[in-house]
């Protein structure tokens, strides 16, 4: 259709760029998949058959699901709990909200927060994208900072330029705590003036990678009522294909989350599969000591090359870029060049991010980028 005739669609949204995820056929399956930051194991078949049995026995298809998620939000509440060792600091169950995703999460607090022109919201770039891309398909203004290209530290100052300009009517700042793509955490310097944000500004701290980096701040929550924590079982817990993801906030900040989210918005299949891995997170979290691991190794390698310019990570995937010509082209064509060997990264914020597979895989992506790329068909 041509755009005149779409004329009832909002013309910001023509031209929208929509996140891409990359399409999965069956053969994508022999692929090296290291472009999404999931978990490289599948849950263990143990558990998997124990999801079986509950389809087949428990869930009634014909039923809607539990709209209260009264179940997995208790046991969210107790696993969250686990690292907050202050007593008072103990969240509880009212304080979780929980979403199809943390990107359902994320349009959920746009629009409590800034649709109908009532504000608009902040990032660092490099940084998760859908920040933006669902503010843009809400028609809300993202403001940027660039982060130092060396640290990828937030530039503080410019940061309270734009923070205190009134006619920019900032309401939500995204901070991620390890950053995707860059891999770092958030800086003492950074939490510090974090806790001394005015508090009339939402800050939204999402811990995604925070099996990984076992950095939290979640017990600060009491102290802070303006502050989001965002967490997901996409990545350490496994279970991307199922899309649940949980805030963690001021009972107040939520009780409007909760009435905005769809009444049905996580399927019954799904609450299994989260309340199940939750259930058995000893089995499931001690792979992410090893992923760990090898992120060390992997990094070792890669820091190794010449050519390569590599992030420390804290998380379970690994930042670099090309020292000399870093370029939109160059770097394309790195990740082209691996896909011609069936190995898929992402090529974004102007760098390529690895995901940490299993050792196999982590070996195969060395070999290829030691032997084919660099140095030999990039040109410089
Ligand atoms: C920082 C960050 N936040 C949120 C998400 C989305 O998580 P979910 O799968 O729960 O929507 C991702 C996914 O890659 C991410 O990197």
């Amino acid at each position: 259709m041509t755009e005149s005739k779409l004329s009832f669609i909002r013309e910001d949204l023509l031209n929208l760029l929509a996140y891409i995820p990359t399409p999965i056929s069956e053969n994508q399956k022999q692929l090296t998949r290291l472009d999404a930051n999931e978990s490289p194991y599948n849950l263990p078949s143990e558990l998997k058959v124990k999801l079986a049995l509950f389809y087949e026995q428990e869930i009634e298809t014909n039923r809607y699901p539990d709209g209260s998620h009264f179940k997995l939000k208790n046991l969210i509440t107790e696993y969250v709990n686990e690292s907050i060792n202050i007593a008072n600091n103990r969240i509880n169950y009212s304080q979780i909200s929980v979403g199809n995703g943390s990107d359902e999460l994320i349009r959920s607090i746009l629009i409590a927060t800034c649709l109908n022109n009532q504000g608009s919201i902040l990032v660092a770039n490099p940084t998760f994208s859908m920040y933006e891309i669902l503010a843009q398909s809400l028609g809300i203004i993202t403001h940027t900072i660039n982060r130092n290209e060396n640290s990828f530290s937030w530039a503080l100052d410019a940061t309270n330029k734009l923070i205190y300009d009134s006619n920019k009517n900032v309401k939500v700042i995204f901070m991620v705590h390890p950053n995707s793509p860059t891999a770092n955490c958030l800086t003492a310097t950074e939490i510090e003036w974090l806790k001394n944000l005015p508090s009339n500004i939402l800050v939204v701290i999402d811990e995604a990678y925070y099996e990984f980096s076992q950095q939290t701040l979640v017990s600060e929550l009491p102290n802070h009522p303006n502050w989001l924590i965002l967490r997901t079982f996409s990545k350490a817990f496994r279970l991307a294909a199922h899309r649940v993801g949980y805030a963690i906030a001021h009972e107040d900040i939520i009780k409007v989350l909760e009435k905005i989210r769809l009444p049905y918005n996580l399927p019954t299949f799904s609450q299994l599969a989260s309340e199940l891995v939750l259930e058995n997170r000893e089995i499931i979290l001690p792979a992410v000591k090893e992923l760990m691991i090898e992120k060390e190794r992997v990094y070792q390698e890669l820091v190794k090359n010449p050519l390569l310019k590599v992030w420390h990570s804290d998380a379970n995937f690994i930042y670099l870029r090309l020292r000399k010509n870093p370029s939109q082209e160059n770097h394309h064509a790195i990740m082209k060049q691996l896909k011609q060997e069936k190995i898929i990264i992402r090529h974004t914020g102007g760098g390529l991010r690895i995901s940490i597979g299993t050792i196999t895989e982590n070996n195969y992506l060395l070999e290829i980028l030691r032997k084919e790329i660099i140095g030999v068909r990039i040109k410089m």
